[in-house]
């Protein structure tokens, strides 16, 4: 097993930067304690890799904090169904950790999969109220893996703060949720998701979308927009669900849902309310496309 190391690496500028690399807890332990004594705050970001700009825009944040930032890079198989893409998510530590150091990351924490998940453990975290629908029916125990997970780093780091996008909407809001039911000593932040040029949300899954499908890929953000104009003035709300859903259908989504929702809570809404969240997740070909907007009605 590779140890905690300094990274030392020249940018563009000959700036000699250095990110801490921790593989084991004992490491993790003596590389949080040193960064917390040197910056006051630690800030975590959890992640699974394959980092994007969408990860590196959360990096930013926990930066600009002023906190020494902790990213972990762990592709997290208890968050993964039977039929999912776990062999297939894409990997890529060296790329991962340039990206990272080139925010400012303070520590990358890289554990093995016996680390988060030593034999004999008898715990999980089972969250329910907003990570019952949507994609917790969709892909039932992927809500309990993330949970598990995140609770575990938020203990292993213990930071002040910790950052998630806000394109896994409830995803942010089950750990938000776990977070508050649990009373852990941190806040949870939401950044907004970055986008393409063309509106499509970044995602470590957009890579495996044809250069059709990619074509046709920003047709779900621009429904969700549309659909929230239409909700904001007044429409009733299950005649612009259903159009949007028929016209992605007619451009080759297969629509898993496309829903008005209470943004925190995730209750389906009826009718226009100033909480209201767009959500939508669909399917192009072999990928599952997730988004989300305000609609405030
Ligand atoms: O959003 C992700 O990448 C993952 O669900 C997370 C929060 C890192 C937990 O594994």
């Amino acid at each position: 097993m590779r140890p905690a190391r300094l990274l030392p690496s020249r940018c563009a500028c000959t700036m000699v930067r250095a990110m801490l690399i921790a593989r084991t807890l004992p490491h993790l332990r003596d590389a949080c304690a040193s960064l917390r004594r040197s910056a006051g705050s630690l800030a975590l970001v959890p992640t699974m890799g394959a980092l994007h700009a969408g990860h590196r825009a959360l990096v930013r944040a926990g930066v600009a904090s002023g906190a020494a930032t902790v990213a972990s890079i762990f592709v997290n198989p208890l968050q993964f169904g039977p039929s999912e893409d776990l062999a297939r998510y894409p990997r890529d530590e060296d790329g991962d950790l340039a990206a990272l150091e080139a925010e400012g990351c303070a520590l990358a924490w890289l554990p093995a999969v016996d680390v988060m998940y030593p034999a004999g453990e008898a715990t999980t975290i089972s969250v329910a109220g907003p990570a019952e629908r949507w994609e917790g029916e969709a892909r039932p125990g992927h809500f309990r893996g993330v949970a598990t997970v995140c609770a575990k780093l938020f203990g292993q780091v213990r930071p002040d703060r910790a950052y998630f996008g806000e394109k896994d909407w409830q995803q942010l809001q089950v750990v938000i949720r776990m977070a508050s039911d649990l009373l852990l000593p941190l806040d949870i932040i939401g950044i907004e998701t970055v986008r393409e040029p063309d509106g499509l949300a970044l995602s470590s899954r957009n890579r495996f979308l044809t250069a059709e499908e990619r074509a046709i890929a920003p047709a779900l953000n621009l429904a969700l927009r549309r659909s929230a104009g239409r909700i904001a003035s007044g429409e009733p709300v299950a005649q612009v669900l259903s159009n949007a859903r028929a016209g992605l259908e007619a451009k080759g989504f297969e629509v898993n849902y496309f829903a008005l929702v209470d943004g925190p809570t995730l209750a389906p809404l009826t009718s226009a309310s100033a909480s209201g969240r767009l959500i939508a997740a669909a399917r192009l070909g072999t990928v599952r496309l997730l988004d989300n907007v305000a609609a405030p009605g």
